[in-house]
């Protein structure tokens, strides 16, 4: 397999590094240097890699329209390791970008073989999640929506199976519906600029997704007709499939351009605003044109027992509805990166970044960062001992969980099946 991450593996493994050196992820610190206020998980480098996220950095920060988009497998309850998505979603639509959030149950009945109506009440409790943490925007389920399913079948049009076997795998056993299933993750992501015109897109995901984006930006770029060139003095604007309507219309928009069979030459202009001309004329006359989709790369908080956090593992995560007092037991029961012995603890001081309970507080349960630093230099300095701290620990998710429910069941109704 090209990159050696499978998507659809129940536990993801993979070499950040090597992303960073040999796929072309960049590194955020920059990009996200650029923002008037960076979000949490920027600040705490939970969100460490990005392509293209530039172009979604200017349109917050001027104000202009973009897109955050993901897509939640409906295959289980949401938990814990789901929150840190859904907080990234909200905070772009904080931010001014419109919101879409597609429920995948194409994939979850293909792929994971659920049922349709479990994909529906599955679906719906994504959606609940999303609207109480302050989610405003379109929401969809794949099935459901017959212009994501048109769009799917374009992409597809531009997809092949050595593609499918290169990213995936894929191999003469897959079946159709799972590549099938990849198209449509394919058009979930494009849907935003379906609906609402180019704009740029983030589609924030964990780094188990990254194929699909890759994917994704080869197809949209494949689905635009023209790409404009720049020789200097000329700027050409090259048909790959365009319709002759269509560049007729680009050589009668730039008055001294030159008509040619495949392609128009436009002395003397500048390249940003004839690429920018040529989109929306690609769009008046048909086509979508399309920015290629950006994305963010979080990492995976580990699991409470240390090792990954996976639903498999019940006791590695906790769920948003699961009785209060297991949640507890996990909590309480959890790895830390405290000493063996008391004495130990208090000469060598803890290791919070080895320790899962840290990381919860860092990824979701602690707003301010002074806290989560007194917290830090407490249990470096081995004032804090792990017992105290778990305590305190539990104390903040099950405020978090009530304070959740509340918010779920105030907001329920918005949710429409
Ligand atoms: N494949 C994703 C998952 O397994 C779900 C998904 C579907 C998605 N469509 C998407 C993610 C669009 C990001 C964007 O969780
Ligand atoms: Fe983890 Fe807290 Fe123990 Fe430090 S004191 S190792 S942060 S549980």
């Amino acid at each position: 397999m090209e990159s050696g991450i499978n998507p659809w593996s129940s536990t993801p493994d993979v070499d950040i590094a090597r992303l960073f050196t040999d796929f072309g992820i960049e590194p955020v610190e920059e990009v996200a240097g650029a923002l008037e206020s960076a979000p949490a998980f920027f600040r705490r480098k939970i969100v460490v890699g990005h392509r293209d996220y530039g172009g979604v950095v200017n349109a917050i920060n001027s104000k202009t329209h973009f897109n955050v988009m993901t897509g939640f497998m409906p295959s289980g309850h949401p938990h814990l390791g789901h929150l840190m998505v859904m907080r990234e979603v909200v905070w772009h639509v904080e931010q001014g970008g419109s919101g879409y959030v597609a429920i995948a149950d194409r994939e979850a009945h293909a792929v994971r073989g659920l049922s349709w109506d479990a994909c529906k009440k599955y679906g719906r409790e994504y959606l609940e999640c999303l609207y109480a943490l302050g989610f405003t925007g379109t929401t969809y389920y794949q099935s459901e929506n017959e212009r994501l399913k048109d769009l799917a079948f374009e992409a597809a049009i531009r997809i092949n199976f050595s593609d499918l076997s290169a990213i995936y795998g894929f191999s003469q056993e897959t079946s159709l519906a799972h590549a099938d299933s990849v198209a449509t993750q394919v058009a979930d992501i494009l849907y935003p600029q379906l609906m609402g015109g180019p704009a740029p897109t983030v589609v924030p995901v964990g780094i188990d997704q990254d194929p699909h984006i890759r994917l994704t930006r080869d197809i949209a770029h494949k689905m635009r007709w023209f790409t404009v060139l720049d020789s200097g003095d000329l700027i050409s604007v090259r048909s790959k499939n365009a319709p002759s309507h269509a560049l007729d219309a680009v050589a009668d928009a730039f008055p001294g351009s030159r008509r040619y069979e495949g392609h128009v030459d436009i002395p003397g202009a500048d390249c940003i605003s004839v690429s920018e001309k040529v989109r929306a004329l690609e769009v008046a006359e048909g086509g979508y044109g399309f920015i290629t989709p950006s994305s963010t790369y979080h990492s995976f908080m580990q699991g409470l027992q240390g090792g990954k956090m996976s639903s498999s593992v019940s006791d590695s995560l906790f769920w948003f509805d699961e009785p209060v007092a297991d949640v507890k037991k996990k909590v309480m029961g959890a790895l830390t990166g405290g000493r063996m012995t008391k004495e130990e603890q208090f000469r060598l001081g803890g290791e919070p970044d080895k320790c899962p309970v840290y990381l919860l507080n860092l990824f979701h349960m602690i707003e301010d960062d002074t806290e989560l630093l007194e917290i830090r230099s407490a249990c470096l300095c081995g004032s804090l001992l792990c017992g105290a701290c778990k305590k305190a620990t539990f104390e903040r998710v099950k405020e978090f969980l009530s304070d959740f429910k509340e918010r779920r069941d105030a907001i329920s109704h918005k949710v429409v099946v």
